[in-house]
């Protein structure tokens, strides 16, 4: 039977990929579970020029090869924190105005790839498949197969894939195209994202689309949508049992009768957070009844903190919380709880049963976990309800949520009265049908299909 390779920018450690951690670490690790195999990518760590070139470190746990490389300094300079988040996050979440090239941080992403396919190579198998995860890694397969692998390689790409228009302002676009049709399938989150690949294939590479077939730069590959799911009845058992925590007993004293919004992101300017304190602002301003009624928990741990355009956000988003709690706080009120910091993943999950509204409004997302999670968490006789981003991949399965459009100041302060208002038959319906859709299509079913479309690809 044929191992399963993961390469991903990040590891989970097998502790965290037990069941504390989230959904991509979960899934993939049931799968090399099932199948034997090795997790291989970044350590985490930066080390000096030297040390950065030790072979990979191994942990085994049962069937599963953990191994992981330490990065230097000015490999994560260049294709970490460059090339990977100052170029390609928000080029592919339609920020070019957040967006710089630079040669030298391109040249690094493309050693650092050649570098960790070279590293990878005394670990593989003849019929291992192999499992390339994320923008960090477009490369990858290019390197393996200038090396002379013939392995079937996958590739599956988290965020939104952008128009050829977008697209085209990365002037290395053609390289990275032709670097991803070094993959026998590229899996995308929606039909948009694979829509626009293909259209870059036909438009740009004068290459042919017949359904998911594509030819493109001498080579024939496949190409699908996945989208990423969660495993709901975990994630509601864990939320019910969960319930008991200090963090959950404190938030649900806190805030006393009073209703609550819930947001959870990573610190970062794709997902809208300044949109919806603005939103939360103005509902604040239009519903003298609901002031003093109803609170917002901003949960947002920083991340990618060297990068200039995270600074920003965190400054803007510090001046706006305070700025509208200085508006609407009362001695026994606070409006906007803005948490920067991570908690126990259970811990999250049972937060998100006690909120009358998940606000998820990213302004782009590839699918956007937390919304899937939300939904799962809820107590199905008394649920919440979802306020959801036509932008987060999520939105084309939860069409049961109350979709808005995160740009639309005044729309989402309304979305957030209806939620906050909604009667309890309409909350249920609502649930049920995006419980369905989670269901459906969930977390083992993301991961069985490519890996099934891998396996077939030959
Ligand atoms: P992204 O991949 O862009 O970060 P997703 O919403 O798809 O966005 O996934 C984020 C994951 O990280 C979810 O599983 C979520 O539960 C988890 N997460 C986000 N914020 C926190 C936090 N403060 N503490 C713990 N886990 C978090
Ligand atoms: O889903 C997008 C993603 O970049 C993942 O690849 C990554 O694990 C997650 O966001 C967190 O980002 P980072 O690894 O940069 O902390």
């Amino acid at each position: 039977m044929s191992r399963l390779v993961v390469v991903s920018n990040r590891v989970a450690t097998p502790t965290e990929s037990k069941g504390s951690s989230g959904g991509l670490a979960v899934g993939v690790f049931g799968a090399l579970k099932d199948m034997g195999g090795v997790w291989f990518g970044w350590s985490g760590d930066t080390v000096t020029e030297g040390a950065s070139h030790r072979p990979p470190h191994i942990v085994q746990e049962g069937n599963v090869t953990f191994a992981t490389v330490d990065l230097s300094r000015r490999d994560y300079d260049q294709y970490y924190k460059g090339f990977s988040n100052g170029t390609l996050w928000p080029v592919f979440h339609y920020r070019n105005d957040l967006a710089h090239f630079d040669r030298h941080e391109y040249a690094g992403y493309r050693r650092v790839n050649a570098w960790l396919a070279r590293q990878l190579l005394p670990l593989l198998k003849p019929d291992d498949v192999i499992w390339v995860h994320d923008y960090h890694l477009i490369p990858f397969a290019e390197e393996l197969r200038l090396a002379g692998v013939k392995n079937r390689i996958g590739y599956f790409l988290h965020i939104p894939f952008p128009a050829p228009q977008v697209i085209l302002n990365v002037p290395v676009h053609e390289e990275l195209l032709k670097s991803l049709s070094c993959y026998d399938v590229v899996g995308f989150q929606t039909d948009e994202d694979e829509q626009a690949f293909q259209d870059y294939i036909v438009r740009h590479a004068h290459g042919v689309a017949k359904g998911r077939d594509v030819q493109a730069y001498g080579r024939k590959l496949r190409t699908g949508v996945y989208r990423i799911g969660v495993f709901p009845d975990e994630i509601a058992d864990q939320a019910a049992r969960y319930a008991k925590r200090k963090e959950v007993r404190e938030l649900r004293t806190s805030v006393e009768n009073r209703k609550l919004v819930m947001s959870v992101d990573r610190l970062d300017y794709s997902k809208g957070i300044v949109e919806r304190f603005k939103a939360f602002e103005q509902l604040l301003e239009s519903s003298p009844d609901l002031q003093n009624q109803v609170s917002l928990v901003q949960i947002a741990p920083p991340t990618r903190s060297d990068v200039a355009t995270y600074q920003q956000i965190r400054r803007t988003l510090e001046y706006e919380a305070g700025r509208i709690n200085g508006r609407f706080s009362g001695l026994n009120y606070t409006p906007i709880r803005y948490l920067n910091r991570r908690y126990d993943r259970w811990v999250l999950m049972s937060l998100f049963r006690l909120a009358q509204v998940g606000f998820v409004t990213p302004l782009r997302d590839g699918m956007n976990l937390v919304a899937k999670e939300y939904v799962a968490a809820q107590d199905p006789d008394d649920p919440g309800v979802l306020v959801l981003s036509r932008f987060a991949g999520a939105a084309a399965e939860l069409d049961a949520a109350l979709i808005v459009n995160p740009h639309d100041i005044a729309g989402m302060a309304e979305a957030l009265i209806r939620g906050l208002k909604m009667p309890l038959d309409e909350r249920r319906e609502r649930h049920q049908s995006m419980l369905a859709a989670l269901r459906t299509n969930d977390l083992g079913v993301w991961r069985d299909t490519f890996l099934r479309d891998l396996k077939a690809s030959a």
